[in-house]
């Protein structure tokens, strides 16, 4: 074993209860919940701050809401190697997805801090503002801004409650004319890297505390809406109902009939709103959203043409009407070759085998694989739930995602030399 590995060790227990207080801050009195540009958001981000601080971090907002941590290298002013995760959350989430990679760079900054080490280059935590994208429908708004890649179109879409993107960037105090100031230069980030959990069932097969992530699985997502006649549940024959919730029902259940045929293939109806929405009312109007992802970009794209070949079909046999909107559409993102190699040789040193593995999850490297390298690190969580209140991980388990994190940083140095001669 390295011997700069076991000149100190994280324990999990500070990352842990770290975990516990940030999951207090919630939209919701049970479940938590939080969303981007929420009250709950700003409070999220005070709270990291000031572990920032304690960590010997200087700490900004940037101008899309992500919080950031800079601890200085030696000399100051060098370019930085970017760690972190997302502190939004799904609706009624776990406490660990995103929140555990961005506690768990802080404790390892903590641990530098704490021994007076400087590395030859800097580390910034980034705690990014929205990864889910349950707000706005899109997702990576914090990281897409940080890579220089944001879609202004957005700041147009509204939330559920009529607020636009840009109208809650002003209530949160931001402004959205600025969000091109949280871009940042390729030559400023030296490598993006992540802890996050695993959020499948792999590593825990295996028996590993962690593993090596290869790819980012792409997402694309759409809005759809089926415009039906509403009508009086009494009054009108079946024969000549055009009823949206229906017709939308079938529509979910051809979906969910596409994506068991494509092989590789999974896609979701998560939400789903009827109007008027009344017990003795035909439905009238139906939303609905679609998250399509596949092993490859070319196999999501076959399932998108698909799913709007057979809705249009269904909707066309019913007399109804449809608008399909996509509003999210990510490509598939491997990670740099160097860096899960830096990984693997972290692991070891910690005394584990390296298990490299594909996230079926999106993450934010994928938004910033385009400005930087990208390394992720997994860790094992219990019985692969996640996106579920049940979702849980092992303060062990956590150590050594932690060390794992430790080592890459405190080798980067090397990695980085080898990689760009
Ligand atoms: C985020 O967790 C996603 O994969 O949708
Ligand atoms: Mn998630
Ligand atoms: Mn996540």
């Amino acid at each position: 074993m390295d011997h700069m590995t076991h000149t100190f060790q994280i324990d999990g227990a500070e990352i842990m209860a770290r975990i516990e207080a940030l999951a207090e801050i919630s939209e919701t009195p049970t479940g938590l919940t939080r969303r981007y540009l929420t009250e709950e958001h700003r409070r999220a981000n005070n709270l990291v701050a000031g572990w920032m601080r304690d960590s010997g971090m200087q700490v900004r907002e940037d101008a899309v809401g992500n919080i950031i941590g800079r601890y200085e290298g030696n000399p100051p002013g060098a370019s930085a190697v970017m760690v972190g995760s997302h502190l939004d959350t799904v609706v009624s989430a776990g406490k660990y997805d995103g929140a555990l990679g961005v506690l768990t760079a802080i404790s390892c900054v903590q641990a530098l801090c704490d021994r007076g080490i400087r590395l030859p280059f800097a580390i910034e935590v980034i705690g990014f503002a929205d990864e889910e994208g349950v707000r706005f429908s899109s997702t990576f708004l914090g990281s897409r801004a940080v890579a220089g890649t944001f879609d202004r179109s957005i700041l147009d879409r509204r939330d559920a409650e009529g607020i636009s993107m840009a109208e809650a960037m002003h209530r949160f105090g931001l402004d959205p004319e600025l969000i091109g100031e949280a871009a940042r230069r390729r030559d400023e980030v030296l490598g993006y890297l992540e802890v996050h959990i695993e959020q499948g069932p792999v590593l825990e097969n295996e028996s590993l505390p962690v593993g090596t992530v290869t790819t980012i699985t792409g997402a694309c997502r759409l809005e759809v809406i089926i415009e039906g006649i509403a009508g009086h549940a009494g009054t009108v024959p079946m024969s000549l109902r055009c009823d949206a919730l229906a017709t939308a029902g079938e529509c979910v259940l051809a979906i969910e009939a596409l994506a068991k045929g494509f092989g590789q293939t999974v896609a979701t109806v998560g939400q789903l709103s009827v109007e008027p929405g009344a017990i003795n009312v035909i439905p009238g109007r139906v939303r609905f959203t679609v998250d399509i992802r596949a092993a490859t970009d070319e196999a999501r794209n076959q399932m998108l043409a698909a799913v709007h070949e057979r809705v249009e079909e269904i909707v066309h046999q019913r007399r109804a009407a449809s608008t399909i909107e996509v509003s999210h559409d990510a490509n598939n993102v491997a990670c740099t070759p160097s860096l899960m190699e830096a990984i693997d040789r972290a692991i070891e040193a910690n005394g584990w085998r390296a298990l490299r593995l594909p996230s079926g999850a999106g993450h934010d490297g994928s938004a910033m694989a385009s400005i930087t390298d990208i390394g992720m690190i997994f860790v094992r969580c219990k019985d692969g739930v996640s996106h579920n209140p049940d979702e849980r991980i092992t303060h062990e388990d956590a150590a050594v995602g932690a060390n794992v994190l430790l080592h890459v940083l405190r080798h980067f140095k090397d990695h980085n030399a080898l990689s760009h001669t």
